[in-house]
């Protein structure tokens, strides 16, 4: 399934040279998840290592690709991790710091009851790892069990990974 998976995402990311700057190259995955197969594929291989959860919560704005598809495929809900000032109140809410200033993401806080859920969450690139964990520190402040995440591709060179696992020991992260 990762293997079917990985293929689409070597066939269909487009390279992009020098953004966001010099020397950076961009990897645009908005061609694998466009084509059926790479859909298809993603989604299944990101379902296969969510382990034994009950909701799915995708990060604005990809995740929210991924997480909808993949709840859909493993039979569960969908939440959306929002970007700041969206939700109506009363909210849950995570900043996190950005290169230039910080962002925050929020979940609402009334409607549904996040209390002992295991959730998986999802989103499509791992960076610094700020934007995950801050999503993550949401869902436990609602009282959720995080017990996995995984995106689709994580960046090379970036302590992403270490700040998420550091951060939360317990959580299965996998990048495709
Ligand atoms: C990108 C990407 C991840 C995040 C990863 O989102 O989609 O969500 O950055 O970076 P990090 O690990 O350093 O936090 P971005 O904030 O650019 O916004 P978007 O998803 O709305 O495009
Ligand atoms: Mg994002």
């Amino acid at each position: 399934t990762i293997e079917r998976a990985r293929t689409a995402i070597a066939d269909h990311t487009r390279l992009v040279p020098d953004f966001p700057s010099p020397g950076i190259q961009f990897k645009d995955l908005t061609p694998v998840l466009a084509d059926p197969a790479g859909l298809a594929s993603v989604t299944a291989a990101l379902a296969s290592v969510s382990g034994d959860v009950d909701l799915v919560a995708g990060i604005d704005a990809r995740g929210f690709l991924l997480g909808g598809a993949i709840a859909l495929h493993s039979g569960l809900g969908v939440v959306a991790v929002r970007k700041a000032g969206k939700l109506p109140p009363p909210v849950h809410s995570a900043t996190y710091d950005l290169e230039y200033g910080s962002a925050s993401l929020e979940i609402p806080a009334d409607g549904i009851d996040l209390r002992g859920r295991r959730v998986f969450v999802v989103d499509d690139v791992l960076a610094t790892g700020g934007t995950l964990n801050a999503a993550i520190g949401l869902l436990l402040d609602a009282g959720a069990i995080v017990a996995s995440a995984a995106v689709v591709m994580e960046i090379d060179g970036l302590p992403g990974r270490a700040a998420v696992t550091s951060a939360h020991p317990d959580l299965t992260l996998t990048a495709l």
